[in-house]
């Protein structure tokens, strides 16, 4: 099969798409034909060789861990999943960007009929992400929060869930995307000078709660406002996480990760959530997405189309 792969650290130079073995799925683990991957920009990170100190490469290095497919082959000991299944995936194998996948069963969930293969197949992380932010956000009808990043992979989901809450929701992001972020129920704001004042301007009686992934000091800015630290997450800026001890709880600390995504399936199958999609390329041009993704703006998800459903 083909499959992306990097050999040292670097710029998006170092990404290929090589001929490999296709994998064969061991017990409890389901192959499945990747038709879309998704990119996440922790990856880059992984990537360039910035977080090897927490996530070394082990090279060659794989790339991925969000994929939407239709099951291959499974392993022994596999229930509940069958060949010929279609299924959404998050895996922590770095092997998403293939044209197969191996993934623990319990990360493997069905593909409802109304879900576009692109948003299945980049749901993944940020979902997890997004679900973990609001559980330790909290925000209830009657508060009012701020998200950060809020037209990003993660952002978009976060707002969206935490205006599902009945809480307010002071949306940042650039001009461009403040249509949309009204659309789904949030109050936008632009990013820009003085954001404690242009805070409080929008929330007069305070701000109860703040969804933090864009860093940059927005963990500082919520406590200058008063936000208590227990009401604080970023999923960013580990640094003031741990000078402060507001949370930094992401996608890793979802206790059932595969019910959480089922859920966001669902609802964004409905149409009750959305998530656009803000770029689509081929499998061969993973470095061009990547460098498309490293600009980091634009709303929502970047994904590699690798094969016809
Ligand atoms: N800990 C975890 O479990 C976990 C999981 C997933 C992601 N992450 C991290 O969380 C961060 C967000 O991930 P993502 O996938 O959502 O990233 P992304 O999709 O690349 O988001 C980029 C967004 O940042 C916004 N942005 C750029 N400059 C900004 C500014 N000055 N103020 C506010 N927003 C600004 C952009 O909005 P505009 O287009 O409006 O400029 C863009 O929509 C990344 O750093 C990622 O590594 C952590």
């Amino acid at each position: 099969m083909r499959a992306v792969r990097f050999t040292e650290y670097g710029g998006t130079d170092v990404l290929q798409v090589v001929e490999v073995e296709t994998p064969s799925p061991g017990e409890g683990e389901v192959l499945v034909r990747v038709v879309v991957a998704g990119l996440n920009p922790g990856e880059a990170g992984i990537r360039s060789g910035a977080m090897q100190q927490m996530f070394p490469a082990v090279f060659p290095e794989g790339e991925g861990s969000d994929l939407a497919g239709v099951v291959e082959a499974v392993g022994p000991g596999v229930t509940g999943v069958a060949v010929g299944d279609a299924v959404l995936a998050v895996s922590d194998g770095r092997n998403a960007q293939a044209e197969f996948a191996v993934v623990p069963a319990d990360r493997v969930v069905p593909k409802p009929d109304g879900l576009g293969w692109a948003v299945a197949g980049s749901l993944g992380v940020a979902g997890l992400t997004a679900v973990a932010m609001i559980a330790a956000v909290k925000p209830v009808a009657g508060e009012t929060v701020v998200v950060t990043g809020a037209a990003g992979g993660v952002g978009t989901l976060a707002t969206q869930l935490a205006v599902r809450t009945g809480a307010t929701v002071i949306a940042i992001a650039s001009a461009a995307h403040h249509e949309q972020l009204r659309v789904w129920g949030a109050l936008p704001l632009a990013y820009g000078d003085d954001m404690a004042d242009s805070i409080v301007a929008l929330a007069p009686d305070g701000v109860d709660g703040m969804l933090d992934t864009y860093g940059h000091g927005y963990v500082d800015l919520a406590l200058g406002l008063g936000v208590p630290k227990d009401r604080i997450d970023t999923i960013i800026d580990f640094e003031a996480a741990e000078r402060t001890g507001v949370a930094a709880d992401g996608q890793a600390t979802v206790e059932h990760p595969a019910a959480a995504l089922t859920e966001l399936a669902g609802l964004l199958a409905t149409g009750d959530l959305e998530q656009p999609i803000k770029g689509r390329f081929p499998l061969d041009a993973v470095a061009e997405a990547y460098q498309q993704l490293e600009q980091r703006h634009g709303l929502g998800k970047m994904v590699l189309e690798v094969s016809q459903p």
